[in-house]
């Protein structure tokens, strides 16, 4: 008889324990799907390219069913190309505990990432993440880092040189030595060109405000001036072009955006584009659907061509036939 209840009573205690325990993991659940997911977005700074990118972004949330304020929040940060601001947005996006957190540009990632090794980072536009010390594989990051590299087609961007420039012999490069992804792309360009026999003439600056001198200098001993996805030069790409034009110079960028901002011409990445890829990114992260650590970094091949013709009249140079053409049916004309 004792026995028996000794049994009874064990056996409510078990059920009331299961129900509770049913009920409370259910609605633990039930308040996780309801409460709206946070995405943090980073922006280095304002200029064209990095403007589009995060335009790209919101569109393809927004496509994909996701509201700001009404089923997501979107707390969007621009650190005006300030260290101390990365960082202290970095930890704030921590503290409101992000579900994602996008970097837009090198440094907004690497300031991510030494703020969180947990939270989900999406890279919008990181040139070269393995030489940014950001993964150490592209293929398999690893951690909680993946997302998008712009990195652009530099042969075609060099061959398009040589068909536009006569006699091509010397090209000019600037950059921003503190500028991992234009640095990247300096050397590689550095060693096409040299591979096909060209000499460069490679001028860093550290700031804007060296465009001025440094771009001077360098229009007067090149034939031509490259510059690579440099966050500074974009920045300060209409001054450049005003500069090398006036000495008869044509400045060759590596982005779309930075031909409309004065370069003679490019075959370069759509930054809207980047900028949907990194929102597929997030998408499918919120979704569940993907996990940084086993998700490859998606490099974009296809470039765009893009000819300026205001500048070209500027220059005194004609496009050949073939060139307008292509730009006519795959590309885009600026008049
Ligand atoms: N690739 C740059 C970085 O990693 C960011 C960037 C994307 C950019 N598109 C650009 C810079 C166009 C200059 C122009 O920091």
């Amino acid at each position: 008889m004792k026995h028996t209840r000794r049994l009874y009573v064990t056996l409510i205690a078990l059920a009331m324990f299961l129900i509770f325990a049913y009920f409370y993991t259910g609605r633990a659940d039930s308040q996780k799907q309801n409460a709206i997911p946070k995405v943090g977005i980073l922006q280095l700074m304002s200029h064209p390219a990095l403007d589009q990118i995060n335009k790209g972004i919101n569109d393809t949330l927004k496509k994909n069913g996701y509201v700001d304020g009404k089923n997501i929040k979107i707390e969007f940060q621009n650190a005006q190309n300030d260290q101390s601001n990365l960082r202290t947005i970095s930890k704030q996006f921590v503290q409101d505990n992000v579900d994602v957190a996008v970097g837009i540009a090198t440094p907004s990632v690497q300031s991510l990432k030494n703020a969180t090794s947990k939270i989900p980072i999406v890279m919008g536009a990181v040139t070269d993440p393995e030489g940014a010390g950001i993964i150490s594989n592209n293929k398999k990051p690893g951690k909680n880092i993946t997302g998008v590299s712009d990195q652009a087609p530099l042969e075609a961007q060099l061959e398009l040189m040589k068909q536009v420039i006569p006699n091509l012999k010397t090209i000019g490069i600037i950059y921003t030595s503190s500028d991992a992804s234009a640095t990247s792309q300096m050397k590689k360009m550095q060693k096409l060109a040299k591979k096909q026999g060209l000499n460069v003439k490679v001028s860093s600056i550290n700031s804007v405000n060296d465009i001025q001198q440094v771009g001077t200098a360098l229009a007067e001993s090149v034939q031509t001036i490259y510059v690579p996805t440099d966050n500074t030069v974009a920045s300060g790409m209409k001054l450049l072009s005003s500069i090398a034009t006036k000495q008869n110079i044509a400045v060759f960028p590596a982005a779309t955006t930075m031909v409309k901002d004065g370069g003679l011409a490019t075959v370069g990445l759509s930054q809207y584009e980047l900028g949907e890829e990194t929102g597929k990114h997030v998408v499918r992260i919120l979704e569940h659907k993907e996990d940084p650590a086993t998700t490859p970094v998606t490099f974009m091949k296809k470039g765009h061509l893009m000819l300026n013709e205001k500048m070209a009249k500027k220059l005194n140079i004609q496009f050949s036939d073939s060139l307008i053409k292509e730009a006519q049916k795959k590309g885009q004309i600026l008049k």
